[in-house]
C-alpha cells in the first residue's frame, strides 16, 4: 500500500516513516522543510517537497503515484507563535489541510490519519481526559486541531472519507538507534529544555507556577514516546483498512508527571545537577493533563511500551550528540 506522510521530515513525522517502512509501506513523503529537516530522512525516500496547498502540483503526484492513505502531520506546532500570529496558524494548518483534503478527494484518496492534539481539551473538566470530554480551545493552536476534526466529520458525512484523528498527549523521546529526535527551533518542550540545560547549553531550566492543586504544585503531564506514538499510527492504518467507520482517540500512557519529577528523572539519569528558575504561572497552562487511554487500547489494539525513562535516555542519547 502506497502510503503519503505529510509533515514526515519533522520530529514525530520521520519517526514513523521509519516505522511505516519497517511494516513494508511504500512511503511518500510531502513536507516543504520550512520547519523539517532533511537529513531526518532516509536516503532513497521519494520526497515532494512542496506546500500543502500547492493543489495542482499534489494532484499529479498523488494520481502518478497511486497513494491510498494520507497520513498528515503537517502543520505548525508553537502554542506562543500562534497566539502572537494567529493568521499564520489558521492559514497553514486549517487552509493548508483543507487544500490537502480537498486534493485527496479529487484523486479519490478517502483514508486519512491527522495528528491532533490534547490541547483541544483546553482546561479539562475531569483527569484523566476521555474523548468524551467537552472540546474547548484556549489558543489559535489548539483551535487548528479543532476545527480540523469538525471538518473531517463534516467530510465524512458529506463525501465518506474515514479518518483517525489522534489526539496526542506530550510527544517526548527519540529514536533508539539515536539518528532521529527533536530539534525544534526555538524549542519550547519540557524534556528538551532540562536535557539541553543538564548539557549546558542553556543558563537554566525555568519552571512556571509551583502552586497549581498537584501533588509537588508543580504542572502534570502525561509524556509519550514517539515510538508509541508511531506503532498507533501503523495500527490506525489497520484500522482503516479493516472498519469502514472513524475514530477520535487520546494517545497516552495514561500516567502523568509533574514538571519537578521530570528535572528531577533527568538530573539522576544524566548524573548532573540542574539548575532551576521558578517563576509565576504562564497563563493557559492546565494543572494536569493525562490521557484516559481506554479506547486507544480497545479500538486500535494499541498501548504504550515505554516509560519516562526510556523517553530522557533516549531523548538524552540524541541531544548529547545531535545530529541536525
Ligand atoms: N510535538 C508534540 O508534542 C505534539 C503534540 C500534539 C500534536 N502534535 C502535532 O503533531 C504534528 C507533528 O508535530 P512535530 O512536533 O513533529 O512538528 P514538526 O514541526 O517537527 O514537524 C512538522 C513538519 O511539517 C512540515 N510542514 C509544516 N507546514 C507545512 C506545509 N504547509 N506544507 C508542507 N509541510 C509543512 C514542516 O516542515 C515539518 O517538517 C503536528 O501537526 C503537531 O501539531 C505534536
Amino acid at each position: 500500500m502506497n502510503i503519503l506522510v505529510t509533515g514526515g521530515a519533522g520530529y514525530i513525522g520521520s519517526l514513523f516513516v521509519k516505522e511505516a517502512l519497517k511494516n513494508n509501506y511504500r512511503v511518500v513523503v510531502l513536507d516543504n522543510l520550512s520547519r523539517g529537516h532533511v537529513e531526518a530522512l532516509p536516503e532513497n525516500i521519494t520526497l515532494l517537497n512542496e506546500n500543502l496547498s500547492n493543489s495542482k502540483i499534489l494532484k499529479e503526484k498523488f494520481l502518478k503515484l497511486n497513494i491510498s492513505c494520507i497520513v498528515h502531520f503537517a502543520g505548525y506546532a508553537l502554542v506562543g507563535e500562534s497566539i502572537e500570529d494567529p493568521e499564520l496558524y489558521y492559514d497553514n494548518n486549517i487552509v493548508g489541510t483543507l487544500s490537502l483534503l480537498n486534493t485527496a478527494l479529487d484523486c479519490n484518496i478517502k483514508k486519512f490519519i491527522f495528528s491532533s492534539s490534547c490541547s483541544v481539551y483546553g482546561n479539562p473538566n475531569l483527569t484523566p481526559i476521555t474523548e468524551e470530554e467537552t472540546i474547548k480551545p484556549i489558543n489559535p493552536y489548539a483551535e487548528t486541531k479543532a476545527i480540523v476534526e469538525k471538518i473531517l466529520m463534516d467530510y465524512e458525512k458529506a463525501y465518506n472519507i474515514k479518518f483517525v484523528s489522534l489526539r496526542y498527549f506530550n510527544a517526548a523521546g527519540a529514536d533508539f538507534s539515536g539518528n532521529l529526535g527533536e530539534s525544534h527551533n526555538p524549542e519550547t518542550h519540557l524534556i528538551p529544555r532540562v536535557i539541553k540545560t543538564a548539557l549546558g547549553e542553556l543558563n537554566f531550566i525555568e519552571v512556571f507556577g509551583t502552586d497549581y492543586p498537584t501533588e509537588d504544585g508543580t504542572c502534570v503531564r502525561d509524556y509519550i514516546h514517539i515510538e508509541d506514538l508511531a506503532t498507533a499510527h501503523i495500527k490506525a492504518i489497520d484500522y482503516l483498512q479493516e472498519n469502514d467507520d472513524s475514530l477520535v482517540v487520546n494517545l497516552g500512557t495514561g500516567k502523568g508527571n509533574s514538571v519537578k519529577q521530570i528535572i528531577e528523572i533527568t538530573s539522576q539519569i544524566i548524573g548532573k545537577d540542574i539548575p532551576v528558575k521558578y517563576s509565576e504561572r504562564r497563563p493557559g497552562d492546565p494543572a494536569i493533563l493525562v490521557a484516559d487511554n481506554t479506547k486507544a487500547r480497545q479500538k486500535l489494539k494499541w498501548q504504550a511500551k515505554y516509560n519516562l525513562n526510556d523517553i530522557i535516555e533516549s531523548a538524552y542519547n540524541w541531544h548529547k550528540n545531535q545530529k541536525y
